[in-house]
C-alpha cells in the first residue's frame, strides 16, 4: 500500500466523519419525566426530528441506558421525580456515558442547586419549567451539535491511534517476515513480555508501552545487511559487532517520533545484562529500565525455543532451566522468579501466539473499542 493511497483514504474517512458523524441516522433522545403529560409533551415537541425513548423514572431510564446507551445522543430529564432525582440519575451515568448530552428540566430556580448540578453532572443546559416547545427545540438542537462535534473528535483521535498501532504492527510483521528462522519473533516476545508485565501488576500505560516496545525491539535490524542477518551458521566476531549495533540503530529510528520517544529508551537497552556485561552501554542492575529487563528475558526465551540454521530449538523446560541458571547474572532474579512462576502460561503462548494475542494485547482491545465507538 503506497503512502498516498493510505493518506487519501484516511482523509476521506475523516471528512465523512466530520460531515456525517451520525452516519445519516436520526439521533436518539431519551426523555425522562414522572408525569405522563410532560412526557407526552416532550415526545410531541421532539419526535419530528429525533427518535424518542421515554422513561417515567430514573430506574426505568437506567435500564434503557444499559441496553441502548451507545445509541443515545442526548437526554432530557425532569429534576423532581420520586426515588431518583434527575441530577442523581445523571451522576450515575456520567462516568460511562460522558459524551451523551444532558439537559435538566427544573421547576425551581435555586441558582446554587443549578450550579452544583451543572458542575457535578456535566449538564449541557437546564430549562426552567414550564418551557416553550420552540425554546426546548433550539436547546436540543444545539445539544445535538455539541454531541456531533465531540463524537467526531473522539472518532478522529481513535482513527489516528488505530492507524499508528496498525503501522507499528505492520513494521513488526515486515521485520518478522524477513528471516524465516525468526518468523513471528516480535509477536511472541511481545506476548511473553506482556504476560510477565501483567504478573508484575504493571499499569495499563506501561502495558501499552511494553507492547509497542516488544513489537519494535529489533527494528534496528532493518539497517543490518542481510548477508549478516540471514547468515546460516555462526557469526564472525566482526559480524557480531555489527549485529550488536541494532538496539542503538532502532533507538535512532524511533526517537524522532514523539509518541515513540519514551519507548526508544526501552528498546535501546534490551540486550543489557543484569551483571553489566551486556550492550550497548553495559548498564547493570536497576539502572537497566524495567521494561528492557522484561524484554530481555522474553527475547532470550524465544531465541532458545526457536530453531536456527545452525541448531534446533530447545524444549520449553530446558529453556526455563537455562533462564533460571542465568538468574542474577544475565537477568534480574526477581523477574526470573516471576517468569518461572508463569511458565505454564508462557508455554501456552508459545504453542499458539495468534490465539493468545487478543487476551494479552492492549492494542487489540484498542482496535475493538474503536470499532464499538464507530
Ligand atoms: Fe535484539
Amino acid at each position: 500500500m503506497g503512502k498516498n493511497y493510505l493518506d487519501e483514504n484516511i482523509i476521506s474517512d475523516l471528512e465523512s466523519l466530520l460531515l456525517n458523524p451520525n452516519n445519516g441516522k436520526k439521533h436518539t433522545i431519551l426523555a425522562i419525566d414522572d408525569e405522563e403529560n410532560n412526557l407526552l409533551l416532550l415526545q410531541r415537541t421532539l419526535r419530528n426530528k429525533y427518535t424518542i425513548l421515554l422513561a417515567s423514572s430514573g430506574e426505568e431510564a437506567l435500564e434503557i441506558i444499559n441496553q441502548r446507551g451507545k445509541d443515545i445522543s442526548l437526554i432530557v430529564s425532569d429534576q423532581k421525580m420520586p426515588f431518583m432525582e434527575g441530577t442523581e440519575f445523571f451522576r450515575k451515568i456520567s462516568g460511562n456515558y460522558p459524551h451523551i448530552v444532558k439537559i435538566l428540566l427544573t421547576g425551581h430556580s435555586n441558582i446554587d442547586i443549578l450550579v452544583e448540578s451543572i458542575n457535578e453532572c456535566h449538564l449541557f443546559q437546564y430549562v426552567l419549567k414550564p418551557f416553550e416547545p420552540e425554546q426546548l427545540c433550539l436547546i436540543v438542537e444545539s445539544g445535538i451539535k455539541k454531541y456531533e462535534l465531540s463524537t467526531s473528535k473522539i472518532n478522529i483521535l481513535q482513527d489516528l491511534s488505530e492507524l499508528f498501532y496498525k503501522t507499528i504492527k505492520s513494521i513488526a510483521n515486515a521485520l518478522d517476515a524477513k528471516d524465516k528462522y525468526t518468523h513471528g519473533h516480535s509477536l511472541r516476545v511481545t506476548l511473553y513480555s506482556l504476560a510477565l508485565a501483567k504478573a508484575l501488576n504493571l499499569n495499563d500505560e506501561l502495558l501499552e508501552e511494553i507492547e509497542t516496545t516488544g513489537l519494535l525491539h529489533d527494528i534496528g535490524k532493518i539497517a543490518i545487511p542481510e548477508r549478516i542477518l540471514l547468515k546460516p551458521g555462526k557469526l564472525t566476531e566482526e559480524e557480531y559487532e555489527i549485529i550488536k549495533t541494532h538496539p542503538e540503530l532502532g533507538t535512532k529510528l524511533v526517537c524522532g517520533i514523539d509518541k515513540l520517544k519514551l519507548i526508544s529508551n526501552w528498546l535501546k537497552h534490551h540486550h543489557e545484562r543484569y551483571d553489566g556485561k551486556g550492550y550497548p552501554e553495559g548498564l547493570a542492575g536497576e539502572d537497566i529500565p524495567i521494561l528492557s529487563r522484561i524484554i530481555a528475558i522474553a527475547d532470550t526465551y524465544d531465541a532458545m525455543t526457536s530453531s536456527r540454521a545452525y541448531r534446533s530449538a530447545l524444549l520449553h523446560q530446558d529453556a526455563i532451566d537455562e533462564i533460571k541458571r542465568c538468574s542474577g547474572t544475565q537477568f534480574d532474579s526477581e523477574l526470573v522468579k516471576l517468569f518461572v512462576s508463569i511458565s505454564d502460561e508462557i508455554e501456552l503462548i508459545k504453542q499458539d501466539p495468534h490465539g493468545c494475542y487478543p487476551k494479552y494485547s492492549y492494542l487489540d482491545k484498542l482496535m475493538n473499542s474503536t470499532e464499538a465507538v464507530h
